[in-house]
């Protein structure tokens, strides 16, 4: 079975490419993860990332092609080729320094086998090599997809990451795969014996935020609560009849439709850290990932009123945009973002002097070098 042939001509035509290149190269070049479990269960592919056995910075700068972004702690780059963007990761080896952290990169430019071991489920531990159309597969993955099983790779998995728990609920919905019995115990120990004093907490929001978005999120909710899985991240789980009238005022400030079935699931579900924030553009930088919901309960939970400042905040928008800092003698690139950012942060923390465009303008002259 050629996997590469399932893909849409267009991404049929950029692997080519790179395969050419990677032959030019001799380096190997492999589609992994997500991707090829989507292409065994015949699934529609929304985008395709490609994984160098090496350093992906230098491959693509070999191959020539447009950068558009580096990553330097994760060694991946963005690119442009046939005017879409793609992303080429290094292959790597990662450790967590404690149960919930962000991972570490620890080794660059190892081989496949070594960067497949870092992963989530055996389904996703598979690469398709694209030059010789070879599978490494060292879990018995494309078994597993068969048997629609998900399975971690080891007992450690979820503890490192247990944002794995909630999208292996994903998954299991998703393609309607189901845990294995070694793998479902590991999520019960999990649960009741994860330390989530240093949990990085953004991981789950975005992990939540992703998931709830699906149309079959009640049901990922319904385990979450039936299984406590929620435990792992939230540190206060009692709800007291007095906070009931807080969590409809909250709901009101913030404009949650009353059957919002999301904002009574994400109590039970989300746990807030209050930070110290030490200016607005802090503020604005913090929640401007949050909705709605997550505003309300965040609110509800710390009693912080710098949500409410961030309603406020929230709407600051720019007059001038990249085209007049081109008139201005700006280059093209990625200068004219990080312009746009000044002024915007400017702008937020000091309001009453931007009245017009000109004022933007001003600032921006005043303050950068089109030189
Ligand atoms: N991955 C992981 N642990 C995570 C997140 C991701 O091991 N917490 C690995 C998996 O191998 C995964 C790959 O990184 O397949 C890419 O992750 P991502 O794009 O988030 O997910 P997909 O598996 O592609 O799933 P989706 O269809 O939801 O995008």
């Amino acid at each position: 079975m050629n996997l590469i042939q399932k893909l849409s001509n267009d991404d049929i035509a950029v692997t080519e490419k790179v395969k050419q290149d990677a032959i030019a190269q001799n380096v190997n070049v492999f589609l992994v993860g997500g991707v090829i479990r989507d292409l065994i269960l015949d699934r529609d592919i929304k985008d395709i990332d490609f994984l160098v056995e090496g350093s992906a910075l230098e491959f693509v700068k070999n191959s020539g092609y447009e950068i558009k972004s580096v990553h330097e702690a994760f060694c991946t780059v963005k690119v442009e080729i046939d005017n879409r963007e793609f992303d080429f990761a290094s292959t790597r080896e990662e450790i967590y320094e404690f149960q919930g952290s962000l991972p570490v990169v620890t080794k660059v430019g190892v081989k496949i086998e070594d960067d497949i071991k870092r992963r989530d489920f055996t389904v996703n531990s598979i690469a398709l090599n694209i030059v010789t159309n070879e599978l490494t597969d060292p879990f018995g993955g494309c078994l597993d997809i068969n048997n629609k099983i998900l399975k971690v790779l080891h007992p450690k998995s979820f503890f490192d990451d247990p944002t794995r728990i909630l999208r292996g609920l994903d998954f299991k919905y998703r393609f309607n795969f189901e845990f294995d019995s070694d793998t479902f115990s590991l999520i019960k120990d999990v649960i009741y014996r994860f330390n989530n004093e240093k949990l990085s907490i953004d991981r789950i929001y975005l992990t939540l935020n992703k998931i709830f978005s699906y149309d079959y999120s009640d049901k990922i909710l319904e385990d979450i609560l039936n299984l406590n899985i929620y435990k792992i991240w939230q540190k206060t789980t009692e709800l007291q009849a007095q906070d009931i009238n807080k969590l409809i005022y909250a709901r009101e400030i913030f404009s949650v439709p009353e059957q919002n079935k999301l904002f009574i699931s994400a109590l039970e579900s989300t746990f807030f850290v209050k930070p110290k924030f030490k200016d607005n553009y802090e503020i604005y930088n913090f929640f401007k990932k949050f909705n709605n919901v997550q505003l309300a309960l965040y609110y509800f939970k710390t009693n912080d009123e710098s949500a409410i400042e961030y309603l406020k905040l929230k709407d600051t928008k720019l007059l001038i945009n990249g085209d007049d800092l081109l008139n201005l003698g700006f280059r093209q690139g990625e200068f004219i973002g990080i312009i746009l950012n000044g002024v915007l942060k400017e702008k937020i923390l000091n309001p009453d002097i931007f009245h017009s465009i000109q004022d933007e303008i001003n600032f921006v002259t005043m303050n950068y070098s089109s030189e």
